[in-house]
C-alpha cells in the first residue's frame, strides 16, 4: 500500500536521513546488479530468545533496492514451541507461505473475532493490514515461513513489548486498569522483558 513510484527504481541512499516517503535515490550511475539481489534471508535466524522465534527482515533498511517499490519480505524461524508474538504492521497487508514445520497462524479482527488455522509446508496465509496476528510452532521440530508485504517498510508493533517493555515504561496504573489485575502481575510481566 505504499505510493506508486515515478521512476523505474530508486535504490536507497541509507546515509541520507528519511524524507516523507522513503529514502533519497542513490545516483543511477552508481547502481549495479548488486543493488537488486539480497542474500539476507538465506540464513537461519537465531531463535535463542524468550519467544523462540526470529524475524529476519528483507525490507528497505536491509535491502535498499526495495526503496519506493512498495514491497518487502521477512524470513521467520521458529524453535520447537516458538512464538512470533502478537504484533501488527501499520503500513502493510502480510501474506506468507510455510516452508517447514507446522504453524498455528491467527489474527484478530477489529470486532475481536479470532481467525486461525494450522498450516504446513506449502500452505499460505494472509493477514489484513494493521490487524494483530501471531504464528506459533505447534509441530515437533523447527518451523520456517517466508512472509511478504505491500510496503518497503511495513513496521511492526509487537503487543507485549509495546505494552510492557516501552521506553519510558507505561505507568502501572494504565496497565492494571486495562488488564483488570493488581500491580504485582504487571511488575511480573514487565520483569520478563528486562524492565
Ligand atoms: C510475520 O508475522 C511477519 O511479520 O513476518
Ligand atoms: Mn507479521
Amino acid at each position: 500500500s505504499d505510493p506508486d513510484s515515478l521512476q523505474d527504481f530508486c535504490v536507497a541512499n541509507l546515509n541520507s536521513s528519511t524524507s516523507v516517503n522513503g529514502f533519497p535515490c542513490k545516483p543511477n550511475a552508481e547502481v549495479t546488479s548488486h543493488d537488486f539481489f539480497f542474500d539476507g534471508l538465506s540464513k537461519e535466524g537465531n531463535t535463542t530468545n524468550v519467544f523462540g522465534s526470529k524475524v529476519t527482515p528483507g525490507n528497505v533498511l536491509s535491502f535498499p533496492g526495495l526503496n519506493t517499490l512498495g514491497i518487502s519480505m521477512n524470513r521467520v524461524d521458529f524453535a520447537p514451541g516458538g512464538l512470533n508474538p502478537p504484533h501488527s504492521h501499520p503500513r502493510a497487508t502480510e501474506s506468507g507461505i510455510v516452508i517447514e514445520g507446522k504453524l498455528l497462524v491467527g489474527f484478530i479482527s477489529t470486532n475481536n473475532v479470532y481467525y486461525s488455522k494450522v498450516l504446513s509446508a506449502g500452505q499460505m496465509f494472509v493477514i489484513p493490514k494493521g490487524l494483530v496476528h501471531f504464528q506459533l510452532n505447534v509441530g515437533e521440530g523447527k518451523a520456517l515461513t517466508f512472509t511478504a508485504f505491500n510496503s518497503h517498510l511495513p513496521g511492526a508493533a509487537v503487543v507485549p513489548l509495546a505494552l510492557f517493555a516501552s521506553t519510558p515504561a507505561i505507568p502501572n496504573g494504565v496497565l492494571t486498569k486495562a488488564f483488570q489485575v493488581e500491580d504485582d502481575v504487571i511488575n511480573a510481566i514487565k520483569s520478563k522483558f528486562g524492565s
